[in-house]
């Protein structure tokens, strides 16, 4: 089954192990750890809810919904999505926006559909794909292109 954009992503068949929600009051943040790429836009966006020396590392409710998804709208990766409980949605751009490094992951942000042989098409706004071959993460970059 196709997951809308805005649906969490433990509603999908890509759920990771490594998934985990944070419940706020007012937005639900999801991440996974998994495909993390350490870009960092999270913590320098809002220190006040992603502080990786706290415990849980995210607090929703330390920002309002609004500023919070904007800066979750910024993780490159996908690793953090959200769902806010008064169901305004991302708005990706249109056209997509590809970015590609030397060596690097290639960034996608759009309104993307992820599938292929013998997998559940997946759809996203925010995507990081392996371009070196080298991730045990495939599709997803896991950084072993900076290893
Ligand atoms: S912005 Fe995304 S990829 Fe970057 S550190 Fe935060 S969760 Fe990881
Ligand atoms: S591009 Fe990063 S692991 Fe392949």
């Amino acid at each position: 089954m196709l997951r809308k954009p805005n649906e969490p992503c433990w509603a999908s068949t890509m759920s990771s192990p490594k998934l985990k929600a944070y419940p706020g009051s007012h937005i639900t943040v999801t991440f996974d750890a998994g495909r993390c790429l350490h870009f960092a836009e999270c913590v320098r966006g809002l220190p006040q809810v992603f502080n990786v020396a706290a415990r849980p590392w995210i607090t929703p409710d330390n920002a309002d919904a609004a500023a919070l998804a904007e800066v979750v709208e910024r993780c490159p990766s996908g690793a953090l999505q959200y769902t806010r409980h008064d169901n305004v949605a991302e708005t990706p751009p249109d056209p997509t926006i590809v970015t590609t490094a030397e060596g690097g992951p290639i960034l996608l942000h759009g309104r993307l559909t992820l599938t292929g042989p013998g997998r559940q098409p997946h759809r996203e706004n925010r995507m990081a794909l392996c371009a070196c071959a080298r991730s045990a993460k495939r599709p997803f970059c896991d950084n072993a292109c900076r290893a």
